[in-house]
């Protein structure tokens, strides 16, 4: 290829990735699979590392330069990011618009325009020439930081605006974290015993101020713009802007819009009250503005907030209330747990009576107290969390936390493994709370997906001596059953059913259910197709476990010490003596429109959660890994892929194909 060739298909290939690039953001489209663009990107790397003279800076590939730096350094705003004042009902609502349209000697009430109120953190772009140059931080509204080289990262900031637009543009907007990549980021986190993010906004903040790109590259944030710099006669409302900004590239929410009255608005107010919980991302509130931006800026600035604008907040998802007491609560492992007893509050629509406190370390440093006033707060469907107590509210009779020696359910003394672990736990394999958390873990969801076995009847086979362990489960009768309180004649033939239908369960499922320390569920998947049946796995060497993808000194070690232990020998004989047993992973006969390939996923999945995904793979023969080494076959991608898997799969030769392609080939 001459040069002149290579520099047209360059251009073509730039062209082509930012086309997807604008319609998956800001269309919500896709023109053509993600599979497909990365080919593309990956063509066009190519290209440039041959001919790096035709590199420039704002190509697809350098997003990531890859450079880290020691610090950020701060630059001024160009104008003053501003905050915005609160309101809290309709009646404030229309105290505030009387005041503008009093203020601008308005004889009609002025259009209004509003917009979701992203939980975010607010970031100013500059463009030269169409040209992304730098990323700001809000900082103290004057000066922000220099975050460029983290923002150049995020796949919805053009770096090239799509329109022409000579001179300085500036855009600003809310880089914010969505819900499900939130979710998704925390479980991998837990899965790897890493400590878990408080909530999608510090997540985000803490992300953006990463002196290492890559990081952030992987996070896969995302920005809303919702302001730009430029007036002209075709820039006069907000709802221009809007639509200005979606033409630029940027995705600019579309629920906002323009509002004739407060009553209109209130509408829209209440019905994303009812329905945020489904949005993207976290909402606290809607910006309301007036929608003609000549007003707005008449208006001016009263304090550090613009006369023009407020912010409806919904009802705080933080709460003030009181500790009563504080118990610790003993885990299936065994980790011992403090968790605050509080006095009923209503947080986010629910009624809050508890909090974990996680461990000791964290109930001393944050230095909360029997008796305490604290700040709780509950984001989605979080666990709550007591953020911290109220100092001021002191009277002096609170009374210090400290770790029993003992487990508060069989009394034996709690231990640490390691001096410097924060987690205290009952090394007890028999205490009753570990045995109930077990049971209850056994027959959950995840694992057996017995029904019926929630805690309190759990507790009550328990203190009956009805069972000691969960393969006891498969012992019960109806009459049994009977005896209790708790069940009625259909009721315990229900439980009976459920438990006699789950006895040969797949071996994933009978894995994980055993909750063996450090075996989460998709290293159960993982190691059950290592090693086919229970017995392999029972056996298994150390060196035969660290093979298996995911599994590392700590989980081979607890694996090996949960088969060694003479009381779950005996419960795995006693399984066996009741027929109970998980159905073995036949060999590579499998037959099926996947026999014995191997298949990973990435990305999220349009048609089906990956739990379900894996399942259908299965379900036709093929082998569901975990990560994509030299014997996979497939490559699925879903939305939102990481480059890293792409890259190994394309490495590696792997085929690379689209959820759409595998239902295809299974529908064939
Ligand atoms: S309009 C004066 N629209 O809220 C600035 N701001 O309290 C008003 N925010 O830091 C800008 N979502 O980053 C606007 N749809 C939205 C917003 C929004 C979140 C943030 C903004 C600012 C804070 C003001």
């Amino acid at each position: 290829m001459s040069l002149t060739q290579a520099k047209d298909r360059i251009k073509k290939l730039r062209d082509l990735i930012n086309d997807y690039r604008y319609h998956y953001h800001v269309l919500d489209e896709s023109i053509m699979s993600e599979a497909a663009a990365d080919s593309l990107k990956h063509e066009l790397t190519q290209l440039e590392e041959k001919y790096p003279e035709l590199i420039t800076e704002d190509s697809p590939t350098q997003r990531i330069a890859g450079q880290v730096s020691d610090s950020f350094t701060s630059v001024a705003h160009s104008s003053r990011m501003l905050s915005l004042n609160d309101v809290f009902d309709q009646a404030e609502l229309l105290a505030w618009q009387k005041r503008v349209a009093k203020y601008l000697e308005l004889k009609e009430n002025p259009e209004l325009f509003g917009d979701l109120k992203m939980d975010g953190l607010a970031c100013a772009l500059r463009y030269r020439d169409g040209q992304l140059y730098i990323g700001l931080t809000r900082g103290d509204g004057l000066v922000g930081e220099d975050i460029t080289i983290n923002v150049r990262t995020i796949d919805s900031i053009p770096l090239t605006l799509r329109q022409k637009i000579a001179g300085e543009v500036e855009v600003r907007g809310e880089i914010v974290m969505y819900k499900k990549d939130f979710a998704r980021l925390n479980a991998e986190r837990e899965e790897t015993g890493q400590p878990l993010f408080a909530n999608p906004r510090n997540t985000a903040a803490g992300t953006m101020r990463q002196l290492d790109p890559r990081l952030v590259a992987e996070r896969n944030l995302r920005f809303h713009a919702y302001d730009i710099s430029v007036y002209s006669e075709y820039l006069v409302t907000n709802e221009q802007v809007y639509k200005k900004l979606n033409q630029l590239g940027f995705i600019a929410s579309k629920s906002a819009k323009k509002f004739a009255s407060v009553d209109e608005i209130m509408e829209f107010i209440n019905k994303w009250d009812l329905s945020r919980e489904g949005l993207q991302y976290n909402t606290d509130g809607v910006v309301i503005k007036l929608n003609n931006r000549g007003l707005y800026k008449n208006a001016g600035i009263v304090g550090k907030a613009p006369r023009g604008a407020v912010a409806y907040k919904y009802p705080a998802e933080q709460s003030a209330t009181k500790v009563k007491d504080i118990f610790v609560s003993i885990g299936r492992t065994g980790a011992a747990t403090p968790v605050a007893i509080l006095e009923p509050v209503v947080v986010a629509g629910s009624t809050v009576q508890m909090a974990t406190l996680h461990n000791e370390t964290e109930v001393s440093r944050k230095d909360i107290r029997i008796g305490d006033s604290v700040i709780i707060q509950k984001a989605g469907d979080i666990i709550p969390e007591v953020i911290r107590p109220i100092i001021e509210l002191r009277t002096g009779r609170e009374k210090r936390f400290f770790m029993p020696e003992n487990c508060p359910e069989c009394g034996v003394k709690l231990t640490k493994q390691k001096e410097d672990e924060a987690v205290w736990r009952c090394p007890n394999p028999k205490c009753p709370a570990r045995v109930s958390n077990l049971v209850q873990h056994f027959a959950s969801k995840g694992a057996l997906d017995i029904e019926g076995l929630g805690e309190k009847n759990v507790m009550a086979l328990l203190d009956s001596n009805l069972i000691k362990n969960t393969s006891d489960l498969y012992t019960l009768k109806k009459t049994n059953l009977l005896d209790l309180e708790r069940f009625a004649d259909k009721s315990a033939d229900n439980l009976i059913l459920a438990i006699a239908s789950k006895k040969n369960p797949p071996l994933h499922k009978f894995v994980f259910g055993l909750g063996i320390r450090h075996v989460g569920a998709q290293t159960a998947v993982d190691l059950s197709q290592r090693f086919k049946n229970l017995d392999n796995l029972g056996v298994a060497t150390y060196d035969e476990l660290r093979d298996v993808e995911g599994v590392g000194e700590v989980v081979a070690e607890s694996i090996i010490a949960w088969f060694s232990d003479d009381d779950n020998i005996e419960l795995l004989t006693n399984f066996r003596r009741l027929n109970v047993w998980p159905q073995a992973i036949k060999q590579t006969t499998a037959s099926g429109k996947l026999a014995s390939k191997k298949v990973v996923v990435t990305g999220s999945l349009q048609t089906s959660s990956r739990e379900e995904m894996a399942d259908l793979i299965r379900s036709h023969g093929g082998i569901f890994q975990s990560s994509v080494g030299k014997d996979t076959d497939y490559l699925v991608v879903g939305v939102n892929v990481g480059a890293n898997k792409l890259e190994k799969a394309d490495k590696l030769g792997t085929k690379i194909i689209s959820e759409a392609d595998l239902n295809k080939l299974l529908e064939a």
